[in-house]
């Protein structure tokens, strides 16, 4: 079974999905890092070169053949959620869980980063609010969700432990 971290930029996917596959000795994957190694080119290439309709194709096709390995940990990108296909090929062998925070922290956390072609504007602060609001409900489509705005990075590690544990349980039940 893989596990899958959806959520906006900056809520800590990477480095906990990372950890947690260290932990449990279960291989990493970045959906980001795969499209970019496949193409030779950066995400924030892909965009200004091809537009977003281009790297949201390429996200799906990728989503829908990493879907298929088993025993990952898999980070993904912020709007991998909007395409349900993709959320249907990544809960297949999967467990979705959804990181949140609130804006301002994704803000504090993401304000030195340049590499997000969505983020990389004049208003990022706005752009957060806007697309928190309008992907809200695509979020909510995970099988749980965790507020990572008050939480460290082991924390975070913690309840995703917590949650595996429970579904075990309930599957041998
Ligand atoms: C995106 C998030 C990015 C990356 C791309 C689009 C989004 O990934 O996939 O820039 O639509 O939210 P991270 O969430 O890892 O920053």
């Amino acid at each position: 079974m893989n596990i899958v971290l959806v959520g906006f930029m900056g809520t800590g996917k990477t480095v906990v999905a990372k950890k947690l596959a260290k932990m449990r000795g279960m291989e990493y994957l970045d959906l980001d890092d795969v499209i970019e190694s496949d193409r030779g080119q950066a995400i924030s290439q892909i965009f200004a070169e091809d537009g977003e309709p281009s790297f949201r194709k390429l996200e799906k096709e990728t989503a829908a053949r990493i879907s298929k390995l088993d025993n990952l940990v898999l980070a993904t990108g912020g709007g991998v959620v909007l395409d349900p296909d993709n959320v249907k090929n990544l809960k297949r062998n999967g467990v979705m869980i959804c990181l949140e925070a609130e804006p301002e922290v994704i803000y504090s956390r993401v304000k030195d980063q340049t590499h997000r072609p969505l983020l990389n504007i004049p208003d990022p602060m706005k752009k957060i609010r806007e697309l928190l609001d309008a992907r809200a409900p695509y979020y909510a489509k995970a099988d749980f969700l965790i507020d990572t705005s008050d939480l460290t990075i082991d924390e975070v590690v913690g309840e995703i432990l917590k949650i595996i544990k429970t579904k075990r349980t309930k599957c041998r039940k």
